[in-house]
């Protein structure tokens, strides 16, 4: 398909540099990305691919206390390192900056400062936390106080970790802060927001009306937003580590991280091209409507860039928006959630010294695996078969044959090809479809099937060379074998422009192998890609069986650190203390049925229940609605304590009751339910 733009902005979501990068960043963004990077490259369109590290907010500055360093310390550390796996995996990134450099600091300082200028942020005052020794504000999650509900003394601002109450700093019993103990104090502070809602009625007929071409998952999400009713948005925050807010009196005053990381695009596409101006100005890129925009990134960074980012350039005004913004959902690692905290990932610095020169094996199986419309699952049993079944049978041992068969009979010099019979004429027609095919699904961002198409050439190839069996052929009709041979070689090159966009590494190597040197991605389907008479140079495999002893060895390490964290969460929740018969009968545990399940406006993290108790109908009001859609839990029996106090909210909402929910240790909520459906009413003994 020809593309209507002259050059595509492709950026990828910015890792934070606080920690290492693992398979699921990979599979979710940075893979897909780079797929279709090469992929316009290799058709000689116009192109430059961002990326870089997200350096700024909490977490930096979190850890870096953990570590007793400071947070540049921190960030330079794992940029290093991300960029560093980057490269080796071959991720082409024009060019791979950061949100701590000058450039970026200044590009975002001016850009708030243009929207300041022209009143296009709501400035909002409010009381908050202030240590008044360190002087510092706090967010909800640094402070500490005493439950009002169970008078556990070390409750969070937003929740007791004791009793599961949601809260805000506001309710907890002598806050204090939870790094020093220093108590706190409540002081005014001003913000700057931006006012979201007037932007609601232009981003609801951009989106809604006219990019209904956008994947389900990221349109679904971007409706449901704007169906719940935008509001204004703080950028800024009262933290010591981030880009100094432009404004007098704003000392101490940050921007948000999610106001400045996605400028990062723009001004890392600044630093590449005032290094290189034969790429154009970044003007060019970022505001010439001949220009187009592609944000890369995973599900739980939607709203940024399909609401928050647009109308950020909205308010600014000249630029682009983004004309699509695939995004995948979760790759689950073993069928359990990829976990940083709880070390359940595949870290790819690690991956490389364990499984050494096989980038393109774990790029291979990520595609073939990609989450882009629903989770999906990375296991090292499928990640084995995939290579064995696919790399090396099909792929690796077609192109094996072709070029050893090459070597063998006439020196790896290209033999003539004769009159072509049936069979070979089906054969390169097959060929002919794929350019399209390939080409069809990468221009929609379906990787995986693309992927799936280029390895049913491979097929058709292996299946070509085996029906032909030149080996055996050679001994009655040599003049023929050098037609099969032609026709396989030929094939062989075809694979190497096809696969490059995919497994960048194996193609080079193929490209050598073939002393190609011209590789475009229009002579994909050419059955004269290599002229009789050429010579090709040594072979080598291009893929190797993986034994089971290596697959073993990682299925060990996952399961040494599932029992660690066995042993470090049995030991951080020990059993309570013994209680008597009597005592444990006072509690009223029963079974209730959710008749209705809803959120509650201006409480994002409540659903509130009406349950049926077998008596009444009850209100429960819940702090999951991270973990559960509504509709989810509608019908569903649930246990719940029946003989609580009532407790009212702040907003006059009561809760009639508790409803029991399990905690895992990475924090995920699952609500009890019963084995088989009982009365409701029914009681727990
Ligand atoms: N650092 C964010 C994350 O990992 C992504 C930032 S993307 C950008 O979720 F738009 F802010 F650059
Ligand atoms: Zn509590």
């Amino acid at each position: 398909m020809e593309n209507k733009f002259k050059r595509t902005l492709i950026t990828s979501a910015l890792p934070y540099a606080n920690g290492p990068v693992h398979i699921g960043h990979l599979a979710g963004v940075y893979v897909p990305a780079d797929i279709y990077a090469r992929y316009l490259r290799l058709k000689g369109e116009s192109v430059l691919f961002i990326g870089g590290s997200d350096e700024h907010g909490v977490p930096v500055t979190i850890r870096a206390k953990k570590e007793g360093c400071t947070p540049q310390d921190v960030v330079d550390r794992y940029h290093n390192l991300i960029k560093k796996s980057f490269a080796d995996f071959g991720i082409s990134f024009d060019v791979y900056s950061r949100t701590t450099s000058a450039i970026h600091h200044k590009f975002a300082a001016d850009f708030f400062r243009k929207l300041y200028d022209e009143g296009k942020f709501v400035e909002l005052e409010s009381e908050q936390y202030y240590d008044e020794a360190e002087h510092q504000f706090l967010t909800d999650r640094n402070i500490r106080g005493e439950c009002p509900r169970c008078h556990a003394p070390e409750a969070y601002g937003d929740q007791c970790e004791k009793c599961g109450a949601t809260l805000s700093p506001d309710e907890l019993i002598n806050p204090y802060n939870a790094a020093t103990g220093n108590p706190l104090v409540k002081r005014l502070t001003k913000h700057w927001y931006l006012p979201l809602n007037d932007y609601q009625p232009w981003l609801e007929k951009w989106i809604l009306e006219e990019h209904k071409e956008w994947r389900p998952n990221v349109y679904g999400q971007c409706k449901s937003w704007l169906d719940g009713g935008l509001r204004p948005r703080a950028v800024t925050r009262d933290l010591d580590w981030g880009i100094p807010v432009p404004v007098e009196g704003a000392e101490g005053k940050v921007l948000y991280v999610w106001f400045d990381a996605p400028i990062g695009y723009i001004s890392n596409t600044k630093e590449l091209c005032d290094a290189h101006p034969e790429l154009g100005t970044w003007q060019q890129w970022w505001q010439d409507p001949e220009s187009r925009l592609i944000h890369f990134i995973g599900k739980d960074n939607i709203v940024f860039h399909c609401i928050v980012f647009p109308s950020m350039l909205k308010a600014h005004g000249d630029y682009n928006l983004p004309d699509n913004v695939p995004s995948n959902e979760f790759l689950n690692l073993e069928g359990d959630k990829i976990s940083t905290s709880r070390n359940h990932a595949v870290w790819l610095n690690e991956y490389l010294e364990e499984l050494p020169g096989k980038q393109d094996v774990l790029r291979y199986v990520l595609t073939a695996n990609a989450p882009e419309t629903k989770d999906n699952d990375f296991t090292w049993k499928d990640f084995q078969a995939r290579n064995n079944n696919e790399l090396v049978a099909v792929y690796g041992n077609f192109v094996n044959r072709a070029l050893q068969l090459t070597q063998k009979y006439y020196n790896g010099i290209v033999p003539e090809c004769g009159e072509l019979t049936d069979i070979d004429k089906a054969t390169l027609d097959e060929f002919k479809d794929v350019k399209q095919n390939v080409e069809k699904l990468l221009d929609n961002f379906k990787f995986r099937d693309a992927q799936k198409e280029a390895m049913n050439l491979a097929r058709i190839g292996n299946k070509y060379i085996a029906d032909e069996e030149p080996w055996k052929v050679i001994k009655t009709d040599p003049e023929r074998v050098k037609t099969i041979i032609y026709i396989s070689l030929q094939l062989t090159a075809n694979l190497a422009i096809a696969f490059e966009p995919f497994l960048p590494f194996s193609s080079k190597k193929l490209r050598e192998m073939l002393n190609m040197d011209t590789f475009r991605w229009e002579d994909l389907g050419s059955t004269t890609l290599l002229p009789a008479g050429k010579q090709l140079a040594k072979p080598s495999l291009l893929f190797e069986k993986i034994e089971d002893d290596v697959i073993q060895f990682q299925l060990d390490k996952l399961e040494a650190t599932r029992k660690a964290n066995l042993a470090a969460n049995a030991k951080a929740n020990p059993i309570k203390e013994t209680i008597s018969f009597d005592d444990f009968q006072k509690l009223d545990i029963r079974v209730g049925t959710v008749l209705e399940c809803e959120r509650v406006p201006k409480m994002k993290k409540l659903l509130k229940f009406l349950i049926d108790d077998g008596l009444n109908k009850r209100t429960i009001v819940s702090g999951i609605s991270q973990w559960y859609e509504p509709d989810q839990l509608v019908g569903k029996q649930v246990l719940f304590v029946a003989n609580l106090t009532p407790r009212e909210f702040k907003n006059g909402l009561v809760s009639e009751g508790m409803i029991l929910s399990a905690e895992d240790w990475d924090g995920t909520i699952s609500v009890t339910t019963v084995e088989h459906n009982v009365k409701p009413g029914s009681q727990i003994s």
